[in-house]
């Protein structure tokens, strides 16, 4: 299905999943005459980094408008050909997913909340005019090539990252919906995402670029939106800041979310709140979930327009003792410091001390994907 709104993807997302038995079966393999050898994987897990290497294999599909998905396959990974005048090249016409596999003690795969990522993936590809990709073959395409590739899945504290996409393959230089479309799985092993430990970030809060605005795409996985990030992101990086905190397009005084991560801010009197999902915002599952872990403390967590000056107010006054950013990559990462110019154009720096609450909740929710910790919600999904 393709979601209308987000209430409708959470709610159809805590459904019960078909099993990885049952939608596994749809997926044919084709093994890899020349997969790495014991010796060189070896030398990947031993240090993999975030998304430089790529397992034996990788899954894949394709949609025409003549017979809708179909030709299932987990295939050698490799290059793939692409006519230069296919669509996504000229258009952008394309979505993409991220989750990890992780492999519990017991030598057993799951997953974590895969149905949010297939739902998600077909909330955005609503946006673009992609045809929606069946939930069961999203989620028998992850088993099937993670049954595959097991020898590739890090052990506790890294994971097998998987980017699933679906691109515009048709050969046609006019500006309409695509005939044909591809999906793609791809697995990368990944490290701890900060190998030294939890480590702050230092924010640049962003007012001449935004990466999305009303009635775009920014409640879309799609790569357009990464493509508006990466300027103001690059200039950041060269004044030493970790990533760029973006405002609302619209009136740039309210928070949005980072280039890749949701934004929460921890109160001194114990609130928890994080910006609204205004259609600007990617609505995270790590969001979702820290949200519900939060409601089921009995924390005063909530969702709300979070005005950027009341924000710098309430760290100068101490009412906001702790913020921190959230996705599938990184989990939880504390926010360390907030610079930037404000709205007269003087430069102001604010520094928050405190990781309590940010360290909590990364230590629950990697609880519950590893396996250490009760999973009240059956959030993970068993591969193998
Ligand atoms: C723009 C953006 N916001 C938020 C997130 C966090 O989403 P999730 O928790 O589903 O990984 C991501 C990462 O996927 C992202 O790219």
């Amino acid at each position: 299905m393709i979601p209308e709104s987000v209430e409708q993807m959470e709610a159809e997302s805590r459904r019960p999943a078909p099993s990885a038995a049952e939608v596994v079966t749809a997926y044919r393999v084709e093994e890899n005459p020349h997969p790495a050898s014991v010796q060189e994987r070896a030398k990947v897990l031993a240090n993999p980094g975030f998304g430089v290497y790529f397992s034996d294999h990788m899954g894949r599909a394709t949609w025409t408008a003549e017979e809708g998905w179909g030709d299932y396959r987990v295939v050698p990974y490799g290059p793939t050909a692409l006519d230069p005048a296919g669509a996504v090249l000229h258009y952008g016409q394309e979505v993409f997913e991220g989750l990890k596999v992780y492999r519990h003690e017991d030598g057993s795969f799951w997953t974590f909340r895969p149905t949010y990522n297939a739902l998600r993936m077909n909330y955005s590809s609503g946006r673009l005019a992609i045809p929606e990709f069946p939930v069961e073959a999203f989620l028998g395409s992850i088993t099937a090539l993670t049954r595959q590739d097991a020898a590739w899945v890090p052990d506790k504290p890294g994971s097998l990252y998987l980017r699933p996409f679906v691109f515009a393959s048709e050969s046609f230089l006019g500006v309409r919906s695509a005939q044909r479309f591809e999906y793609f799985l791809i697995a990368s092993p990944s490290g701890a995402y900060f190998p030294n430990g939890f480590q702050p970030i230092n924010l640049w809060v962003e007012r001449d670029y935004h990466r999305a605005g009303p009635g775009g795409m920014g409640a879309a996985k799609t790569g357009g939106n990464y493509a508006a990030s990466l300027l103001p992101k690059l200039r950041a990086a060269r004044e030493g800041y970790d990533e760029v905190l973006f405002l609302d397009a619209a009136t740039s005084t309210t928070i949005d979310e980072l280039g890749g991560m949701n934004v929460f801010i921890v109160y001194r009197d114990g609130r928890l709140r994080t910006p609204r999902l205004t259609g600007n915002i990617l609505p995270g599952n790590t969001r979702s979930s820290i949200l519900q872990l939060a409601h089921d403390a009995g924390v005063d967590a909530a969702e709300e327009t979070l005005v950027f000056d009341d924000v710098v107010a309430d760290i100068r006054s101490g009412a906001i003792s702790e913020m921190f950013a959230c996705g599938t990559a990184a989990v939880v990462t504390s926010i360390g410091s907030l610079s930037g110019t404000d709205a007269n154009g003087q430069e102001f720096r604010l520094e928050l001390k405190d990781s309590t609450v940010a360290k909590r909740v990364y230590d629950t929710l990697t609880g519950i994907q590893y396996g250490t910790i009760a999973d009240p919600h059956n959030w993970m999904y068993r591969i193998d």
